[in-house]
């Protein structure tokens, strides 16, 4: 009798939790942020405010949306399973060949690709402590071992942030993988160049270090640099980016890496034929092209960002300096009540006791008149 029957039958029945792969047995799915629609039918509200997921208050390119408009009436073909026409586009954008440029169903896609392409058991990737929360759950469904570095402290420059010395320490023989988002979700915290290089400079060759740079266009003006010019100079290097924050398109799903073309052939073996489909293709190309959106979603994320900075001070809640679109406040009490009465009031954040936050909340900055309402119910809540 093979392992699998002795399981079945000894739990008499079918039981899917034993018969899943080891990585995936006791693995916890991602949380995303609580939809709008949902907080309405539970909590009977209206007039919702969500400021939890990172997205774009200020929408969507409306160049985009054109594009987008016209690719309806061709919905019944499949799209161009290459992507060629973006991916020609991010390779201007990066200065390097088409061929690197992997695309992704959202730059998820392409961090669960990498676990995949990368990881198994036996292999270990290396990640900071409070990192996002794909890197873990990645690793595990791979049947890696994580090696999870002590974040920074929090009377640290970048408090919460990477420990890149840790992390570099840390590699080993069995090290496939490092993730380091720069900069860094839930925390905000970011890397600057010298860090960065100093880092790049000490992991061996047969590691491969990804940059998540799904925030890189908020955090430019902080001194994040963009390191996708570092691919010559660092073979094992891969960077991803998203559309889905300043660029507004978290609902179509697109991002990609940039990377060797290896490392992008070895990416394209696993990835889906038609991952990205046909309006993320055309709507992601159209946005790439209106810089001058990206310009005024990063000011109004500036101004956005200072207010709720001020209102936050004046309720005297600390929260860690951000490169991001959002502000992880630390509330120093239990913030799952605060949570709550939060969205009694129609207001939707992030907490984040699942990354080990028990005591803070992940604010998204939003239009001024969002910020307004997070800070009012905060106000009210905080009791
Ligand atoms: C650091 C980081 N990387 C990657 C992602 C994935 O975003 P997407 O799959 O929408 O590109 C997120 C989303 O919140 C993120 O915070």
């Amino acid at each position: 009798m093979s392992d699998l029957q002795s399981k079945t039958l000894s739990l008499g029945g079918c039981d899917p939790e034993q018969l899943a792969v080891a990585g995936v047995q006791g693995l916890h799915p991602y949380q995303p942020g609580k939809p709008i629609s949902e907080l309405e039918r539970e909590y009977g509200v209206s007039d919702v405010v969500k400021l939890a997921s990172n997205e774009n208050p200020f929408g969507v390119s409306p160049a985009a949306i054109a594009a987008m408009q016209a690719e309806l009436a061709d919905l019944w073909l499949y799209p161009d399973g290459g992507g060629y026409s973006l991916r020609g586009k991010l390779a201007e954008l990066h200065g390097c060949a088409p061929e690197c440029v992997t695309l992704g169903n959202g730059s998820n896609d392409v961090l669960a690709l990498l676990a995949e392409c990368f990881l198994e058991p036996g292999r270990e990737a290396i990640f900071s402590q409070y990192c996002f929360a794909v890197y873990p759950i990645a690793t595990q469904a791979a049947g890696a071992q994580a090696c999870v570095v002590p974040a920074n402290g929090l009377d640290h420059a970048q408090p919460l942030g990477h420990d890149l010395e840790a992390m570099a320490a840390a590699i080993n023989e069995r090290t496939a993988l490092v993730f380091v988002a720069n900069p860094n979700n839930p925390t905000g915290t970011w890397l600057e160049e010298a860090e960065l290089r100093r880092f790049l400079d000490k992991v061996p060759a047969h590691v491969i270090v990804v940059i998540d740079e799904a925030y890189h266009e908020y955090a430019l003006d902080r001194g994040a640099p963009d390191v996708s010019g570092w691919l010559a100079q660092y073979p094992n290097l891969v960077v991803s980016r998203t559309f889905s924050k300043a660029y507004g398109l978290a609902g179509v799903r697109v991002g990609y890496s940039v990377s060797s073309p290896a490392i992008a052939a070895v990416l394209n073996r696993l990835r889906q034929p038609f991952n990205v489909n046909s309006l993320a293709l055309a709507g992601a190309e159209a946005a790439l092209a209106d810089q001058a959106f990206i310009r005024r979603s990063v000011q109004g994320n500036a101004e956005g960002m200072q207010q709720l900075k001020t209102g936050l001070d004046q309720l005297g809640l600390d929260y860690v300096d951000s490169a991001c679109n959002f502000l992880l406040v630390n509330l120093e009490r239990a913030a799952d009540p605060v949570n709550e009465r939060l969205m009694q009031r129609g207001v939707i954040v992030r907490p984040v006791a699942n990354y080990g936050l028990p005591e803070w909340l992940r604010v998204t900055i939003g239009t001024s008149d969002q910020n307004e309402r997070l800070l009012a119910a905060l106000a009210e809540s905080l009791v």
